[in-house]
């Protein structure tokens, strides 16, 4: 890691990176919550470009720059931009490089967006989401959560649940976890939605375990997370989501089955494959996950600035 990268996929990032990352955002964390106000960023400016819809990504970047002392500009909605006049993405980025923002955030459905974007722009770009293909900071903030919360990485069990075909947190999360030593993952999902062959391939070269489920059950008193994801809807046909539609989900009264309840996360938003009930359970970490993400964006903020 280093100062003015581009954050393009999980594969960057080392063990090393990680645990760095981490403590970083454990001290971020500890000056914010003793109320210091950090002036770390003061003076640099963090312009956020979603293309796709966002509530936890960009609001997460957004605080996390403020809370570092810095500024942030917004690309806003389409109907307020030339993107509802037929400006490319492309010309639009171009366009605010040349204003000299400190860091660009971007997010697409395209996948391989971000490399793209990275290429047109001066400024370092952090990928947000490009389509079903990764989002990285997100699996950084899952780690983050799975060492708060177990106290290490090595040696986790993980069942990620859900559709993990196009879901872009499954690629990158599976890519971190590969770093870490005896980690082991249940891939949960109807046979349509398993991981895609390249998110795969990479898993075997890194030997990392790993198993194809259909559903939960067997695995669920072996897991020290269950990692829970939404159907993505915009990204299949109309007949696919109806054909897959509750086909998996977890509910209070199918976890209170179990001996032993994992730790529950899920990356948000939920639609109806997490129940709301599940919430009052002690194990259920997924708005502590979504908080965790502030702090560790702050964290990579922090080193793509160098300050
Ligand atoms: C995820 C995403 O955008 O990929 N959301 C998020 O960033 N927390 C998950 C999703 O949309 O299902």
């Amino acid at each position: 890691m280093y100062k003015g990268m581009d954050v393009i996929s999980a594969l960057q990032f080392s063990r090393s990176d990680v645990e760095k990352l981490i403590t970083i955002a454990e001290e971020l964390r500890r000056r914010v919550e003793n109320g210091e106000k950090l002036e770390l960023a003061k003076g640099r400016i963090l312009f956020t470009a979603f293309f796709e819809p966002s509530t936890r990504t960009r609001l997460s970047f957004q605080f996390a720059m403020a809370k570092l002392g810095g500024n942030v500009i917004d690309l806003g909605p389409e109907e307020v931009t030339s993107r509802a006049k037929g400006e490319s993405p492309e010309d639009t980025l171009r366009t605010v490089d040349s204003y000299d923002p400190d860091i660009i955030v971007v997010r697409h459905r395209e996948p391989g967006f971000a490399a793209k974007a990275a290429e047109i722009c001066r400024a370092p770009v952090v990928n947000a989401g490009d389509g079903y293909n990764e989002h990285p900071t997100q699996a950084l903030l899952d780690v983050y959560t799975i060492w708060r919360s177990l106290g290490r990485i090595d040696g986790v069990t993980i069942g990620v649940m859900g559709d993990l075909k196009y879901g872009r947190t499954i690629s990158s999360l599976s890519y971190i976890l590969s770093n870490f030593r005896d980690v082991t993952i249940y891939f949960i999902s109807p046979q349509a939605l398993r991981p895609r062959e390249e998110v795969l391939k990479i898993l075997d070269q890194r030997r990392t375990r790993y198993e194809l489920l259909e559903k939960p059950d067997d695995a669920m008193e072996k897991l020290n997370i269950l990692y829970v994801t939404r159907l993505q809807k915009e990204r299949m046909n109309p007949e696919e989501y109806e054909r897959l539609k509750g086909s998996y989900i977890i509910t209070y009264e199918y976890l209170s089955r179990f001996k032993k309840i994992p730790m529950i996360m899920h990356p948000l938003p939920r639609v109806w494959e997490l129940t709301t009930d599940v919430d009052v359970l002690p194990q259920a970490i997924y708005f502590e996950q979504a908080k965790n993400g502030l702090y560790m964006r702050m964290a990579l903020i922090k080193i793509i600035l160098g300050v």
